[in-house]
């Protein structure tokens, strides 16, 4: 079609291809704006969507917290938010395609009148050339305004488009099964922040633990505990620094290789609303009834499931809300129990339960455990004593990784940390040998 315009006048046809640059360049800055405007809904949608979900999961909280108009304050809120940036989002989208609109069917055409005219009145074109070579001009630009809406429509969908291109790469880049021998952990400089926190969660973190050891770790609220369970399990990435596990970087395997070496019974134990055999299959799928009584047994919960209507065929509800803290907390402790592991993280797991359960559970415990590596995240002194090593954090910091007994001499956090959260512990102490284990505290 240039062509063609080129061979009727090449001197009109040069002049009005400028106007081909000035459409791209502002397609561009409109679809640009779009686009900003598109990822800008896509984030606030997804912050939408997980206020909902929470909301469905904790509504009854919600009702005995009378936070009703507080959280249909903050649900208008997200759609108002929404509303805003999908009005910026159509109006950019639609100042684009008017644009081309405009540009074809007004500035084009007048442009090509007045320099048409104008060369024809000096003689340097003619009128029946001007009007073939308008007409044509016409369907040419209309492939240009097509052309514009398109990309225009295209930038928009580009935020969706950009997301599936990133979920596929994430399929591509898919790391390797690598199986894990060893189960000596072994971590160097870690270091980890949220998205869009300022400053590390965990900054620096080294220290080793070797096969067969009992590592604690405590601190106070907020000082990263859960954070670096995490990191330990693969669930979360570090900004800095590695995690072995017999040699291995966890970070370089694929997820499948560190839960067959690992197992977590997360602080709030996640449950599905599904069966309570559903349940624990998650940890063995093929296991037998007779292994499901006997780990719910040894985590104490088979006395309770037994009361249950259909047994081990009973639905939990969503997030296991059927289920008091304790007991949710002793099942999935049962799916711990279930699993082959060789290194166990307990992340306050047993904090909602009563001492005479928890001192079952910890029996059992200490007989799986033999010989192989187990992480407490401590809220009893009992653990404390129990293990080889402690580690304090403070802030995100590691302040000490030693002995309890080294710790209550040398360290001022650990001292301030223990007679704070430990030591009405000490004072009503369950078993007498905690005194002779603790001298320092009476
Ligand atoms: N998903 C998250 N997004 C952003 N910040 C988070 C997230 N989870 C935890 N944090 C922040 O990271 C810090 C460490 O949290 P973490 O849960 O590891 O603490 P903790 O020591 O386990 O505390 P607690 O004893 O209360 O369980 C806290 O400041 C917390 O607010
Ligand atoms: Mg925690």
């Amino acid at each position: 079609m240039a062509l063609i315009l080129l061979s009727y006048d090449w001197r009109i046809a040069l002049l009005s291809f400028i106007f081909v640059p000035i459409s791209i360049i502002t397609v561009n800055f409109w679809g640009g704006k779009t686009k900003k405007a598109g990822e800008e809904i896509w984030e606030l949608q997804t912050k939408y969507e997980t206020f909902l979900h929470a909301n469905f999961q904790n509504w009854k909280d919600i009702k005995i917290n009378n936070l009703e108009e507080a959280q249909f304050d903050e649900l208008n809120g997200h759609y108002k938010k929404i509303s805003r940036i999908w009005f910026i989002n159509q109006l950019y989208l639609h100042l684009g395609i008017t644009y081309s609109f405009f540009t074809k069917n007004f500035i084009t055409q007048l442009f090509i009148y007045f320099i048409g005219g104008l060369f024809v009145i000096k003689g340097y074109s003619e009128v029946g050339v001007l009007l073939v070579f308008i007409s044509f001009y016409g369907q040419f630009f209309g492939c240009i305004e097509s052309i514009s809406n398109s990309m225009m429509n295209f930038k928009n969908d580009s935020v969706k488009i950009e997301k599936v291109i990133e979920i596929l790469n994430l399929e591509a880049g898919k790391k390797p099964y690598k199986h894990i021998e060893g189960t000596d952990i072994n971590v160097e400089n870690l270091k980890f922040t949220y998205e869009g926190k300022d400053s590390l969660v965990l900054d620096d973190i080294s220290f080793t633990v070797s096969k067969g050891e009992h590592l604690a770790i405590v601190g106070e609220s907020g000082s990263g505990k859960s954070t670096l369970a995490k990191l330990l399990t693969a669930q979360i990435k570090p900004q800095g620094g590695t995690v072995r596990i017999g040699g291995i970087d966890i970070n370089t395997v694929n997820s499948e290789s560190v839960p067959e070496k690992v197992s977590i019974v997360a602080q709030e134990p996640v449950l599905f609303n599904m069966t309570i055999r559903e349940n624990l299959f998650l940890a063995k799928a093929d296991a037998t009834d007779a292994e499901l009584i006997e780990c719910c047994h040894r985590a104490s919960i088979y006395d309770f499931i037994e009361t249950l209507p259909n047994i081990l065929d009973t639905i939990i509800g969503e997030k296991g809300v059927k289920l008091s803290g304790g007991q949710k907390q002793r099942l999935s402790i049962a799916r711990a129990f279930l699993q082959d592991w060789d290194i166990i993280i307990f992340d306050e797991s047993t904090s909602a339960l009563d001492n005479e359960n928890e001192n079952d559970i910890i029996t059992e415990l200490k007989s799986l455990s033999a010989g192989k590596t187990m992480i407490s995240i401590a809220h009893r002194l009992s653990t404390i004593l129990d293990c080889d090593k402690v580690m304090v954090l403070k802030d995100g910091v590691m302040v000490a990784f030693d002995t309890h007994e080294n710790l209550c001499n040398r360290n001022e956090t650990y001292d301030f940390l223990f007679q704070n959260q430990y030591s009405k512990e000490v004072n009503h102490a369950v078993s007498k040998s905690y005194y002779n284990r603790y001298p320092a505290v009476n």
